[in-house]
């Protein structure tokens, strides 16, 4: 029987990056993941890289390229004529950067010495005892990382042919010209938004009154109002009664006003959130404990109910993001080897790549307001920004809420071009515990998005320059 000092069951961005983090600090280490390519060949990176983050970034970018070719070049004086949609070849490529993605993993395994085994794993006689595949692994140290799946609604099972889940969303072989998608989350506005700009008529159909309700009001606000305009038809407040599925989707549901309403779909996604990856993993044979949500339950480091089996990313609580799971991966990882390292669970960033794009960490002025903390605000307009006129996009802004007292960042929140990069800076500014006016002093390249970053924190002060 081969030994380990850590044995890590799932090969998504939490655990590929515990493994290669445990190799690093010189423990032997082992990483076992059961995902196929459609060659049958193992596909390293998980939910993120083959059916999650990569391809749907892909797709985002190349349904985007299509909409501006199609109406946004022709304000630059670009003209384009016999503008055509070559479906297949967009999913080749969005298949071409996932594989890449994969053999990227595979190479970091081989380069950091972390053994592969692909299969599935399951905790064995005893929580030292790890099956992968045919062959049983002792390990000293296990780390459970096997992700998540996502929820179907009750009585309409995935078939990935009318009623899809994320990985259908993404490998439609022809437009569909009417898309359901039940759930204005993160995936259904992203999913939204690509197979509108390629020319679906899109309903989303919501359960909860608020849009975006995780979101800064004023945020989710504009994007309501953007995603309005670019004929996102999005309907809130609704409760799904039935969902039937012959040669198209019919959804019966009840509105916001009681009224009860249907709709029919050519195809329907169904995104409203996902469940933990826990089956086969032997976990009641060996006595891992569970929450109440079906999540292994972990403490504030990762440390399940079994001594030395630790648990991270989506099988776990937090927000179900590719670098929270990272995150906590390498700390897992550092914390077997000895040492103290801590994850700031408040600087969780988040994206949504949508057009505009929408970013945030730190909390909104609803959670500052209801814990009772005196604070300003700080809004800047992408419109009074030059690069951002230069850029023909000019939607949304940047806004900055800090302690009345010490001025210290407690959340930023931006709606526009390139949200999602220049959210970094704010994550970099309060993980050093930075005040609105640290950022207010320095000096930002001109002209650049990022001026709008600065001349938000000013306006905390009511300083801003250009506005
Ligand atoms: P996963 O990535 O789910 O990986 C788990 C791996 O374990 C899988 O390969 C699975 O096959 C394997 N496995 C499970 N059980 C076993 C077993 N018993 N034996 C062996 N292997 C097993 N997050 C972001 O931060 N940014 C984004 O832009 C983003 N976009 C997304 C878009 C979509 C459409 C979806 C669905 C998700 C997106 N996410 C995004 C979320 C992100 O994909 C997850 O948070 C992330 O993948 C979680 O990582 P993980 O390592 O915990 O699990
Ligand atoms: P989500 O939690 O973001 O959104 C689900 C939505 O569905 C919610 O608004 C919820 O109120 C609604 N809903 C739930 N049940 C419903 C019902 N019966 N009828 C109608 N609406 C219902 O989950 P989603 O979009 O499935 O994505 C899963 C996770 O994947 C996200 O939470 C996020 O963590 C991750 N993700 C991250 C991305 C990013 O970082 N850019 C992109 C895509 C996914």
């Amino acid at each position: 029987m081969d030994s380990f000092d850590v044995v890590v069951i799932g090969g998504g961005p939490g655990g590929y990056i515990a493994a290669i983090r445990a190799a690093q600090l010189g423990l032997k280490t082992a990483c076992i993941d059961e995902w196929k390519g459609a060659d049958g060949r193992p596909a390293l990176g998980g939910t993120c890289t083959n059916v999650g983050c990569i391809p749907s970034k892909a797709l985002l970018q190349s349904s985007e390229n299509f909409e501006l070719a199609g109406h946004g070049f022709a304000e630059h004086g670009i003209k384009v004529k016999g503008l055509e949609l070559d479906l297949r070849q967009m999913l080749s490529r969005k298949d071409k950067v996932v594989k890449a993605s994969n053999d990227g993993v595979l190479y970091l395994f081989k380069k950091n010495k972390v053994a592969f085994f692909h299969g599935r794993g399951s905790f064995g006689k005893s929580p030292s005892e790890v099956t992968a595949g045919g062959e049983t692994l002792n390990a000293k140290n296990i780390i459970v990382a096997t992700g998540s799946s996502a929820r179907a609604l009750p009585g309409a099972p995935f078939d990935e042919k009318l009623i899809l889940s994320n990985a259908g969303a993404l490998a439609m072989l022809d437009v569909p010209k009417r898309l359901g998608i039940i759930g204005a989350g993160v995936i259904g506005l992203e999913m939204g938004s690509v197979w509108r700009r390629l020319g679906a008529q899109v309903t989303i159909l919501e359960a909860l009154p608020a849009f975006l309700g995780a979101a800064d009001e004023a945020l989710a606000k504009e994007a309501a109002k953007v995603f309005a305009k670019q004929g996102l038809q999005i309907e809130l407040g609704v409760k799904i009664a039935k969902v039937e599925s012959k040669k198209t989707v019919k959804v019966q549901y009840a509105a916001a006003d009681s009224s009860s309403r249907s709709a029919e779909f050519d195809k329907l996604i169904v995104s409203i959130g996902r469940v933990p990856n826990t089956e086969g993993l032997n976990a009641a044979g060996v006595g891992l404990k569970l929450d109440e949500r079906g999540f292994i339950a972990v403490d504030g480091d990762c440390r399940t109910s079994l001594p030395n089996v630790w648990a991270i990313g989506d099988v776990v609580r937090g927000p179900m993001l590719a670098h929270k799971a990272e995150e906590e991966g390498v700390a897992v990882a550092e914390r077997i080897a000895g040492q103290k390292p801590h994850v700031d669970f408040n600087l969780v960033p988040w994206v949504i790549y949508t057009t505009p794009e929408i970013a945030w960490v730190g909390k909104t002025e609803q959670q500052v307001k209801a814990e009772g903390t005196d604070y300003r605000t700080g809004t800047f307009p992408f419109m009074a920004n030059a690069r951002a006129r230069a850029l023909g996009d000019t939607t949304g802004f940047v806004k900055f809420i800090s302690r009345k007292d010490t001025d210290e960042i407690l959340g930023v929140h931006i709606v526009g071009p390139y949200a999602g990069e220049l959210i970094a800076e704010a994550a970099v500014a309060m993980a050093f515990r930075a005040s609105s006016e640290d950022i207010g002093m320095i000096c930002h390249a001109h002209p650049s998005l990022s001026e709008a970053m600065k001349d938000a924190a000013l306006a905390v002060d009511k300083r801003a320059l250009n506005i």
